[in-house]
């Protein structure tokens, strides 16, 4: 059997038409459209082409959007008042600063000093805990992407066996807490493996989902995968440059093999990554329509 490929820029391509439409409705009632500001620091080539893919996005789909590019030196206190001064902008209704930030910045203070109302990554803590007690104002958008992708695939996630591989605070740890909750497209029973676990495959054996998000690529060969197991690869290897002098990425999953044994498969580029900045843009559409306070 040959599996599925679930094509995440289609979609991402649907929702992002959802979106646009949702955006012209507000201009049109309203007068305001989605803002969204995004931070730099540095000049990090991964952080760099995430960086311009979302405001590429967001000025595609008719959003205010704002850059800015702080250099790599900058004083913490300088990034403070400056996430300060959108925190009180009212055009802005998302603030995403790209991590991670060099060292002699403190990421938690600075995490911290978003409004939580204008948090459209999910990072601050009051949303990842909100997120914890099933009220979230704002999902982190990869495991928010996942979550989607799932349900629009018609893929049954309740009552399934989920396995997430990594702990990270921005996919493996809200992804197993959002498809745990006791909520349509979720309530499923999950597992999360880590560096610590001690037999990694007994449990990617188990599972009828396998989210992996293990940062290594080929971390996840057949052997360790069930037969008819939807597997969900969030990985973002880059191992060289393509003709065209892009990045050539790979998975953390060993794609050839495990696609002739899974129902179903993300491809990496193709998979997640489309949609992970269109659910930023719909956290920022909702952030927008928040601020109205229409209800
Ligand atoms: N670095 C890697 N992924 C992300 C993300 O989703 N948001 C931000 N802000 N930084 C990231």
């Amino acid at each position: 059997m040959s599996a599925r490929i679930i094509n995440g820029q289609e979609v991402a391509q649907q929702i992002r038409h959802e979106i646009r439409q949702e955006a012209e409705r507000l201009k049109s009632a309203y007068g305001i459209s989605p803002g969204l500001v995004t931070i730099i620091v540095g000049n990090n080539p991964a952080s760099v082409s995430y960086v311009t893919g979302k405001q590429k996005t967001a000025k595609d789909l008719g959003f205010y959007s704002v850059q800015e590019d702080c250099p790599e030196d900058i004083q913490e206190e300088k990034l403070l008042a400056l996430i300060d001064r959108y925190n009180r902008d009212p055009k802005i209704h998302g603030i995403l600063v790209q991590l991670p930030l060099p060292g002699h910045i403190n990421e938690t203070k600075v995490l911290y000093a978003i409004d939580p109302d204008k948090d459209v990554d999910g990072f601050h803590p009051v949303n990842l805990g909100r997120l914890m007690i099933g009220e979230a104002l704002f999902y982190p958008c990869t495991p928010y992407g996942i979550q989607q992708l799932l349900i629009r695939s018609n893929i049954e996630i309740d009552g399934s066996e989920v396995v997430v591989v990594g702990r990270s605070n921005i996919v493996g740890k809200p992804v197993a807490m959002m498809l745990c909750q006791k909520a349509k497209g979720a309530n499923a029973t999950v597992t999360i493996c880590h560096t610590g676990t001690k037999d990694l495959s007994y449990h990617t054996r188990r599972a009828d989902i396998l989210i992996v998000a293990a940062g290594r690529p080929k971390a996840i060969t057949a052997d360790m995968v069930k037969e008819g197991a939807v597997v969900i690869d969030v990985g973002v290897n880059r191992i060289g440059v393509t003709q065209e002098g892009k990045a050539r990425l790979c998975g953390d999953v060993d794609f050839d093999a495990v696609k002739e044994k899974a129902s179903a498969i993300t491809p990496v580029p193709g998979g997640v990554g489309p949609m992970t900045i269109t659910m930023l843009m719909l956290n920022t559409l909702n952030a927008a329509k928040r601020s109205l306070k229409l209800s």
